[in-house]
């Protein structure tokens, strides 16, 4: 029986998980017979819960599921916490790593109901349509760490291992190869000597794929990039840090970070959570935008499940209601009517 271990975590996680799994039980239909559902606690309620962020149980509850729907993690509760206990690390960074999601995926799509959204220019936008690859169990954020008192220091280090940068790289020809068959590799070659082993990989690798064609940009310029002329780019593949920041950065050319959906995987098996964190300051009121954990939820029916007519109703459901002039307060311009998490979701649900 396919196993979904659910998620929710903290603040707003509460509230977009039971939402999601409205929208993919609708989706399943029959079906929904034969999917196990299990909720497992994680992050600051794991803690107030169990006194720890990842408990044994949670671990093993997702170690034997197929796919994981997460919600989001971390707290000002919790913030106080050394830095291997707090629900970000100890939980989100160790499921990641505990179940080896080294590539995580995150689309960005300019929906065309929502162009006027975003702070950029609609030329900019219009028919933006991208892939951000991620890499997401090495680099500085598992590299050694540590700090020193007097003279008060600390340190982080990036390290990657040829395997690591190979496995990632691969993933991201192989997306080329789906797609516009243009892959991006994003690095900081001119500086860092993780980068320039990343960049030489690439280039080998290449070799491998011949209907790619792959360029290289260093990071800082990607930024800039991403804002000037973002329809230059279909694949993009970087490390974990550079991923992260610009996935952000990313959100906008989709309208909101609260549509940003992602899926960290290994084969088959994965993650899916939105990218947004758990916005304590909106939780709990009914007001944060259920549509990328949705989305999220699509891509785990279609990279866990193979369910592609499925995840393909979800999203185009989703992109009905926002034609429909659906609207929660992050994606709101002024004079729209403003709708809470579980009329958002109810309305996709009517869509389906
Ligand atoms: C993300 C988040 C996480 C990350 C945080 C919450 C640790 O920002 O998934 O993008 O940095 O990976
Ligand atoms: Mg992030």
């Amino acid at each position: 029986m396919p196993k979904i271990a659910v998620l929710p975590g903290d603040g707003i996680g509460q509230e977009i998980i039971p939402q999601a799994v409205k929208v993919i039980k609708a989706v399943l239909g029959a079906k929904e017979a034969e999917f196990e559902f299990k909720d497992y606690p994680v992050g600051g309620a794991a803690i107030e819960a169990v006194g720890k962020a990842l408990p044994d149980e949670t671990l093993k509850g997702c170690q034997e599921a197929d796919a994981v729907l997460l919600g989001a993690v971390g707290g000002p509760k919790w913030d106080h916490l050394p830095s291997p206990e707090r629900p970000e690390t100890a939980a989100l960074l160790g499921l990641r790593k505990g179940l080896s999601f080294y590539a995580n995926i995150r689309p960005v799509r300019m929906i065309p109901s929502l162009i006027s959204t975003s702070t950029l220019k609609e030329e900019v936008l219009d028919g933006v349509d991208m892939v951000v690859i991620r890499e997401l169990t090495g680099g500085v954020y598992f590299g050694e760490k540590g700090r020193s008192d007097n003279p008060r220091a600390a340190y982080d280090t990036m390290s990657y291992s040829e395997e690591e940068i190979r496995r990632i790289l691969i993933k991201g020809f192989e997306t080329a190869q789906i797609r516009s068959k243009k892959l991006c590799s994003v690095d900081k070659a001119n500086v860092l000597e993780t980068s320039r082993l990343w960049r030489e990989i690439a280039i080998e690798l290449s070799k491998d794929y011949p209907d790619v064609e792959l360029t290289h940009l260093l990071v800082d310029n990607a930024a800039m990039q991403l804002v000037r002329n973002p329809k230059q780019f279909d694949v993009i593949v970087t490390e974990n840090m550079f991923g992260d920041i610009l996935t952000d950065l990313a959100s906008m050319l989709g309208g909101s970070i609260g549509m940003l959906s992602s899926a960290s995987l290994n084969g088959t098996k994965g993650m899916y959570e939105p990218a947004h964190g758990s916005a304590p300051d909106i939780a709990g009121k009914n007001l944060a935008n259920p549509l990328a954990t949705i989305l999220s939820a699509a891509l785990m029916l279609r990279y866990t499940f193979a369910m592609d007519e499925e995840a393909t109703r979800i999203e185009t459901a989703v992109e009905k209601v926002l034609e429909q002039g659906y609207r929660t307060g992050d994606l709101a311009r002024p004079g729209d009517k403003v709708v809470g998490t579980v009329e958002m979701t109810d309305a996709v649900l009517a869509a389906l």
